[in-house]
C-alpha cells in the first residue's frame, strides 16, 4: 500500500489526540514499513492490519470474550493479565504462547507501543481504572458490563473515549443479537405506536451467590490469587474463600453491582436504543434486604425519562424490577394465564404492547390485534468483530462507550436511589447532582484505596 505523506501528515494532526502520539509504534502490524509511525486511527485504514491485543480478565466470561474477539481474522492476542494464576489454563490452551502477566499496569509497560487495545473482563469495581488507563494511552477499548462500577466512573469513561478518540464496545452483546435488533426495528417502525411506559425485569435476587449481609471470618489466600491486586481500587479486606472471588463478588456492593448492575446494561438496552433515551428525570426506588454490604434481595427502581419521538408526552415512565418483584402481566395484554418470562421488558404503546424476553424474539399482543402481522427477523452481527471491525475501518461501534456512558449512569443511578429508599431523586446529569439531595451524592463515586485513585478527565 502506498502512502501520501503529506495527506498523513495532515490527517497526523487533526485526528490524534497529543497522549496518543507517543504510542504508535506498532498500533497495527502492517508489514508496510511506510506505515509504522503513524498514528492507530490511519494505519486503521489499512485493509492488511492486524489489531494487536491485550486481554485482562482471563476465565469466566474474559474466556469467552477473548475466544470471540480472538476469531476475528484481524486479531492478535500480545498479551494475557489475570490476578489467579490458575485462570490462564483454559485461555493458554486456545490461544498458546501469549505473554501472562498479572498487573494490568505492569502488562501496559511491558507492552507499551506493541498493544493497540484491550479487552477488560474483570470484576466490575475495576472496569474503570483499567479501561481509563488503556484509553490514556490511546488504546481502543471493550469493556464488560456495567461499563463501570459508579455514574462518576461511567460519565469519565465516556469522556475518556471521546477525548483519546479510540474505537469502544461495551461487553453487553445481546445488543447485537437478532432479537434484540428485532425489538428494536419494531418499536422504531411505530409498529406498536408511541410508547407510554416500559416495564423492565429480572426475577434474580441482588444477593443471591452468597446470601450474606457481612463480610464472613478470613481465609487463607490461595498461592495462585494475588488478593490485593484482586481488590484494586477497593479498600483492603480479608480473603474468604467462595464469597468474592470468582463470580460471587457480584453480591457485594464493593466490587459488584447486584442484579441490576448485573443485567440492567442488558435488560435495559434494548429500551435505550428503540427509544434514544439518555439521562433520566428523576430516580426513586424501594428495596428489600438493604445492608452495609450486599445488594438488596429485591428492589423495584422508578424512572422518569424525557420524552423523545417514540415516546408519547414529554416524559416516560420506566420501571424496573428483580428479587421476583415483577410488572403486573395484564399490562402485557397476553392471553390469559401466559406466564412472564424469567426475565424482560413490556413496551406499553398506543396502539399494542410488545413483550421482549431476555433473550427471546418480541411478541406482540393482544394476539388478536397483530394475527396477520409478520415479524421480520432482522439479521444479528458479531458484538466483537464489529468493535475489531470499527477499530481497523475507522468508524463507529452502535455500543460505544457515548451510548454505553449514559446507560451504565441510569443503571448505576437506580443503585445510589436504592440506597435512599423511597427517596425521589431529580438528577442534574450536566452537573452531576441530585437536587436538593446532596447527601446522596456521595454514592455517585466510592471511596478508592489510597495509590488507586482514578484521575478524573479534564
Ligand atoms: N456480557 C455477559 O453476558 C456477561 C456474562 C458474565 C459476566 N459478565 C461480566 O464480565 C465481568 C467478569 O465476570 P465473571 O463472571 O467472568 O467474573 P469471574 O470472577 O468469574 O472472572 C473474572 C476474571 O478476572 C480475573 N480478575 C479479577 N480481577 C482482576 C484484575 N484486577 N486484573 C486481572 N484479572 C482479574 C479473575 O481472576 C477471573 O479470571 C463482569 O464485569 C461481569 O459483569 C458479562
Amino acid at each position: 500500500m502506498t502512502v501520501d505523506r503529506s495527506v498523513v501528515c495532515l490527517l497526523t494532526e487533526s485526528l490524534t489526540p497529543p497522549e496518543m502520539k507517543s504510542s504508535r509504534r506498532s498500533f497495527l502490524k502492517t508489514g508496510t514499513s511506510a506505515l509504522l509511525g503513524f498514528p492507530a486511527i490511519l494505519r486503521a485504514l489499512n485493509p492488511n492490519s492486524t489489531l494487536q491485543i491485550a486481554g485482562v480478565g482471563c476465565d469466566g466470561k474474559g474466556y469467552s470474550d477473548l475466544a470471540e474477539v480472538g476469531s476475528h481474522p484481524k486479531s492478535k492476542f500480545v498479551g494475557f493479565c489475570d490476578v489467579d494464576s490458575n485462570r490462564f489454563a483454559k485461555i493458554d490452551q486456545k490461544f498458546p504462547g501469549v505473554a501472562r502477566f498479572a498487573d494490568y499496569r505492569a502488562m501496559y509497560a511491558k507492552l507499551g507501543s506493541e498493544f493497540d487495545a484491550v479487552v477488560v473482563s474483570t470484576p466490575d469495581h475495576m472496569h474503570a481504572a483499567i479501561a481509563m488507563e488503556a484509553m490514556r494511552q490511546g488504546k481502543h477499548v471493550y469493556c464488560q458490563k456495567p461499563l463501570s462500577h459508579t455514574v462518576w466512573e461511567a460519565r469519565q469513561m465516556r469522556l475518556q473515549a471521546a477525548k483519546s478518540k479510540v474505537r469502544t464496545q461495551m461487553g453487553n452483546q445481546i445488543h447485537s443479537a437478532a432479537e434484540y435488533r428485532t425489538a428494536v426495528r419494531l418499536i422504531q417502525d411505530g409498529v406498536i405506536g408511541k410508547i407510554k411506559e416500559v416495564h423492565s425485569w429480572q426475577r434474580n435476587p441482588g444477593n443471591g451467590y452468597t446470601k450474606l449481609v457481612e463480610p464472613p471470618a478470613s481465609g487463607s489466600v490461595p498461592e495462585n490469587l494475588n488478593w490485593d491486586l484482586w481488590l484494586g481500587v477497593a479498600q483492603k479486606r480479608e480473603y474468604a474463600p467462595d464469597v468474592y472471588h470468582p463470580f460471587k463478588w457480584r453480591d457485594w456492593m464493593d466490587f459488584g453491582a447486584g442484579t441490576m448492575g448485573d443485567f440492567g446494561c442488558h435488560i435495559l438496552d434494548p429500551v435505550f436504543t428503540a427509544l434514544g433515551l439518555g439521562s433520566p428525570l428523576t430516580i426513586a426506588a424501594e428495596n428489600e434486604g438493604l445492608n452495609a454490604h450486599t445488594w438488596p434481595a429485591a428492589e423495584t427502581v422508578r424512572y422518569v425519562f424525557p420524552g423523545t419521538k417514540y415516546t408519547l408526552g414529554s416524559s416516560l415512565n420506566v420501571t424496573w424490577y428483580d428479587g421476583g418483584r415483577l410488572p403486573d402481566a395484564a399490562l402485557a395484554r397476553m392471553p390469559e394465564g401466559t406466564p412472564l418470562a424469567k426475565a424482560g421488558s413490556i413496551f406499553i404503546g398506543e396502539g399494542g404492547v410488545l413483550m421482549l424476553p431476555h433473550v427471546g424474539m418480541p411478541v406482540l399482543f393482544p394476539v388478536e390485534k397483530f394475527a396477520s402481522f409478520t415479524i421480520e427477523k432482522q439479521p444479528a452481527a458479531n458484538h466483537y468483530h464489529a468493535w475489531v471491525d470499527a477499530v481497523i475501518g475507522g468508524h463507529e461501534t452502535t455500543d460505544n462507550f457515548a451510548y454505553a456512558g449514559p446507560l451504565t449512569e441510569a443503571v448505576q443511578l437506580g443503585n445510589v436511589a436504592t440506597r435512599f429508599p423511597g427517596v425521589a431523586l431529580k438528577w442534574d446529569a450536566a452537573a452531576m447532582r441530585f437536587e436538593g439531595r446532596p447527601e446522596c451524592e456521595r454514592l455517585l463515586t466510592r471511596n478508592y484505596r489510597d495509590g488507586w485513585e482514578i484521575k478524573a478527565v479534564v
